[in-house]
């Protein structure tokens, strides 16, 4: 197995639960590749069982090591990566990564390379076709966290607080810890925002005598065309844009439009590191359980998958090609809660009982 993409709380819970099911149950000799497609590129890997993997239910990381590397972008990679599996004589590799490390994998298994098997991983929970990525939960609890202890020291300043969360195409982690930290507003992808319209809503909120305000913004969240400036991000080498700032502009052009003392707190990798939730624990290990056994039982090119709360398996085919975006139920429910919607459209009626 490897491990690719940015890292995610319970990637090591994931190992271990294939590991445990593996030897256990079935009887593998199982090999971990250290720093994702990286390791299989360079031959850098190693054994794993059930003894080496102890400790490591609720150590954040992972303990292979993680990178962006593929056979694709790497000079003679695919031959080289082909070299390691045909050596070491693999039946099948289970890819632990996001959208990005999951469409390699798709295409590791579709061109021949190796027998696959994909993992949903990433806090942004933003995978198609499951209803949870693991590491959502623990991201969506350490932003929630960050915003109680927010919203006691703007009340004691009469401040706006700006609180940046992750989340680059999606607005899930945002959505979910502004709806449990009881935000001011939140602003995602999805939907464009018009800073007037917040700089608006924060207004009549200190008219009404509530001088604190807690704004959430995803990072990935941009400003409707033409109402505000935002510079565009860098990009790195493997097309990835480092993202990050979206926060400390709105808090900025806050500041200007309504002349409240306003401060950003940019949350980053913290919501990152560390020890997953219990049910973060408790959705790596099925998850990993459910992919060897995929391994065993026909599910090779398959992603493990998370639907109505029971772990089943989709094509790696299905989860190509597309993101899933915040419900537009949830987001009515959620804009129900906020001060104001942005949008300007009306609350629903509708329960979000299919979200
Ligand atoms: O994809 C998950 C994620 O946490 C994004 O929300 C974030 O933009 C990105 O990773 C940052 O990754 P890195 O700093 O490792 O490039």
């Amino acid at each position: 197995m490897l491990t690719s993409g940015g890292d995610c709380p319970g990637l090591n819970a994931v190992i271990r639960a294939v590991v445990r099911r593996g030897e256990r149950h079935w009887g593998d000799d199982l090999v971990g590749f250290h720093d994702g497609w990286a390791g299989v590129i360079d031959g850098r890997w190693r054994s794993l069982d059930v003894e080496s993997m102890r400790g490591y239910l609720a150590r954040g990381g992972t303990m292979l090591g993680t990178s962006r590397v593929h056979p694709w972008l790497t000079d003679d990679g695919v031959e080289r990566a082909l070299a390691t599996l045909a050596e070491l004589g693999l039946d099948a590799l289970i890819v632990i990564g996001g959208e990005g490390s999951l469409a390699v994998a798709h295409r590791a298994h579709t061109e021949g390379l190796v027998p696959v098997v994909g993992v949903p991983k990433t806090i942004d929970n933003d995978i198609p076709c499951t209803e949870q990525t693991f590491g959502f939960d623990t991201a969506v609890s350490i932003a929630t966290e960050a915003i109680d202890r927010l919203h006691t020291t703007a009340e004691s300043h009469d401040r706006v607080m700006v609180v940046e969360v992750m989340g680059r195409h999606v607005g899930h982690i945002a959505t979910w810890a502004g709806m449990a930290g009881g935000a001011t507003v939140t602003l995602v992808p999805e939907h464009p925002f018009d800073i007037e319209v917040v700089a608006d809503i924060v207004k009549k909120r200190h008219e009404r005598g509530r001088y604190a305000s807690i704004v959430v913004v995803a990072e990935g969240a941009r400003p409707a065309p033409g109402t505000m400036d935002l510079a565009e991000p860098e990009v790195d080498r493997f097309g990835h844009k480092r993202l990050g700032g979206v926060g400390l502009a709105v808090a900025t052009e806050l500041e200007r439009r309504t002349g409240y003392e306003t401060r950003v707190t940019v949350l980053g990798h913290v919501q990152r590191g560390g020890s997953p939730t219990a049910f973060d624990r408790v959705l790596s290990s099925r998850y990993g359980v459910a992919a060897i056994d995929a391994v065993h039982e026909d599910g090779l090119g398959d992603m493990v998958a998370l639907q109505a709360g029971l772990i089943t398996r989709v094509s790696l085919a299905d989860v190509m090609g597309h993101l899933r975006a915040v419900d537009d139920r949830l987001w009515d429910v959620a804009n129900a809660l906020f001060e104001a919607r942005l949008d300007g459209g009306s609350t629903s009626s509708q329960a979000d009982t299919a979200t």
